[in-house]
């Protein structure tokens, strides 16, 4: 009886546990910490490099800490830096329980992750799920024989006659299936051929990779970022896709993929992935290409039981400042029932600068920007360098490209090394990044558009950064306010409430070149008040304005609260 009991107690002690990480609320909305937590994407290679030789590594970006809690931020996202020969840049994994010597030692990672712990920033790994490098030693075993233990790891198929198994085309160029000569068989790969996609369908597959987010729980992450979920399952009769008429970039038919993309079990490894997650008080960042509210809304899960943070790529698509079109993704986003997560641009899309700049007003568009996405309901995925303004720094000739991508698609795709270019610290030659020949070339506009530079600019784009990013970390509204649109009919500025309780925040920006004049009747919102307290503005001007008539400089944002 007495063992009976003593059995019910640790059980329900083990379930209040396991409820407790997954509910551990940072405040009175039950919001959890990645809800408040602003992120930062680091592209290793590009941070900074502590040894000198070209390539940023773990130490270098633990020589950065201070930068990044001081700028206000909360997450850093790290793209994969475990062992790789390198072919996609370390989306190509070797091995996933170390870390490249390139980017320093497990100890350095441990020594990066207490440091970071130290400052209150939490570390969220890349897992790239779909496949892994040829040179892994799953699959130099799956490919020595057909009867190999791991044979079975990876995707192999006859061809049909001497042609691939299908029609499908790999997203990098060329088919998606690979001949190898020892086997007799093909092997498929969604991405290069040097990225054997992994077999989900096998259970052994299954077990391994969530040992792998196991292992690096422990070592104390805080979450994942997954890369290329859309493509985890593919059809097991192996139709053909639909083909449309025309060529890509990269000269292969365009095809729908339809039996290769988005298949519905990769739900049920989320599912999975999320319960692991939850018992380690984790947050599942979603690469999740979605076309429109109802593909978010599946990634989100039924019950809200699949990622916490599905990235919407919609602003990486809007290509130019248009009011009407983000008012639109903002309020698509917001109604797809989970917590929205907004990017500007990352190591795979050009630099949002480059999107959105005129050439002539490219830093008060940077501010603009910045001032849309840190101010919205839901959690900020900043790219490294977005907060100075980097711009990206394509390649002129073909022969310079390190991107593979970029050599087979020159000169109309360029591949992306043009966003992955080192981090401008400051002046100095190599804009501070390295002391010896940088990996990818630093584009001469670092004299002025660095780090050292801005901190002693008070007008700078880093300024507005910091500005803003402490404003909603203290600001209920900015952080736990619904969304809620004002003036939808502008079509130049866009403007929007952040209600909370008794509280709310008015955002207000000109996204045109243009003088502009608002007003605004915020009483059938709840707020009667007739004025504004500034909270900030990249315009001069009082602490208070009227809301009955708002001037507003081209390009500028006014920020301010107001009361019921
Ligand atoms: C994701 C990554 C990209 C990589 C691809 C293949 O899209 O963001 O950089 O090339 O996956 O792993
Ligand atoms: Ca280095």
């Amino acid at each position: 009886m007495l063992c009976k009991f003593v059995g019910l107690v640790l059980l329900v002690a083990g379930f209040c546990s396991a409820a407790l990480a997954q509910t551990q609320a940072v405040d009175a909305e039950g919001h959890q910490w990645w809800q408040h937590a602003v992120f930062y994407e680091i592209y290793p290679r590009s941070f900074m490099d502590s040894n000198n030789d070209g390539i940023g590594d773990l130490n270098g970006i633990a020589s950065k800490l201070d930068y990044l809690k001081n700028l206000g931020v909360d997450a850093i996202w790290i793209t994969p830096c475990y062992p790789s020969p390198q072919v996609d840049f370390g989306y190509d994994v070797s091995d996933y329980e170390n870390i490249d010597p390139m980017y320093g030692t497990l100890a350095d990672f441990d020594r990066l992750q207490q440091e970071a712990q130290k400052r209150g920033i939490r570390i969220i790994m890349d897992f790239v799920m779909n496949h892994s490098s040829d040179q892994h030693a799953w699959f130099i075993d799956s490919r020595s024989s057909r009867t190999s233990a791991k044979r079975d790891w990876y995707m192999w198929h006859d061809g049909k006659g001497s042609a691939p198994p299908n029609n499908w085309v790999s997203t990098f160029g060329g088919p998606a299936w690979t001949w190898d000569a020892k086997t007799g068989q093909y092997f498929y790969h969604y991405f290069y051929a040097q990225q054997p996609d992994l077999n989900w369908r096998n259970p052994a597959v299954h077990d391994a990779m969530f040992d792998v987010t196991r292992w690096w729980y422990k070592r104390g992450v805080a979450g994942f970022r997954l890369d290329a979920v859309d493509t985890l399952f593919e059809d097991p009769g192996l139709h053909d896709n639909p083909v449309l008429p025309g060529k890509d970039k990269l000269g292969d038919p365009v095809e729908e993929n339809v039996y290769n993309t988005k298949l519905p079990e990769v739900h049920v490894v989320l599912r999975d992935l999320r319960k692991v997650a939850d018992e380690n008080n984790a947050v599942l960042i979603g690469e999740t290409w979605t076309k429109d509210v109802s593909e978010l809304k599946q990634y989100y899960g039924d019950h809200g039981d699949e990622l916490q943070m599905p990235m919407d790529f919609m602003f990486t698509k809007v290509d130019r400042l248009s009011a009407g079109e983000f008012r639109r993704q903002i309020a698509a986003v917001d109604s797809a029932g989970g917590w929205p997560v907004f990017v500007l641009s990352n190591h795979d899309i050009v630099r949002s600068s480059v999107r959105y700049g005129d050439g002539k007003n490219n830093r008060a568009i940077e501010k603009l920007m910045a001032s849309l996405y840190l101010t919205l309901r839901g959690t900020p995925i900043m790219y490294y360098g977005e907060e100075i303004g980097m711009e990206n720094n394509d390649p002129k000739r073909k022969e310079d490209v390190k991107d593979p991508i970029g050599r087979v698609g020159w000169p109309e795709e360029k591949g992306r090394d043009g966003e992955r270019t080192p981090m401008q610290w400051d002046d100095s030659p190599n804009a501070g990044f390295t002391r010896g020949t940088p990996w990818l070339p630093v584009p001469p506009s670092y004299k002025t558009v660095n780090v050292a530079s801005e901190l002693k600019d008070p007008a700078s784009v880093l300024q507005v950064y910091r500005r803003l990013l402490a404003l909603r970390h203290e600001n209920r509204a900015l952080l736990d306010g619904d969304y809620v649109a004002v003036n939808e009919s502008d079509t130049n500025v866009l403007s929007y409430l952040r209600r909370f309780k008794n509280e709310a925040v008015l955002v207000v920006l000109n996204m045109s070149s243009q003088p502009q004049r608002v007003s605004f009747d915020l009483g059938p919102q709840g707020f009667a008040a007739k004025s504004a307290s500034t909270l900030f503005t990249t315009m001069g001007g009082g602490s208070k304005v009227s809301l009955s008539h708002l001037s507003l400089q081209p390009f500028s944002v006014y920020v301010g609260a107001v009361s019921k």
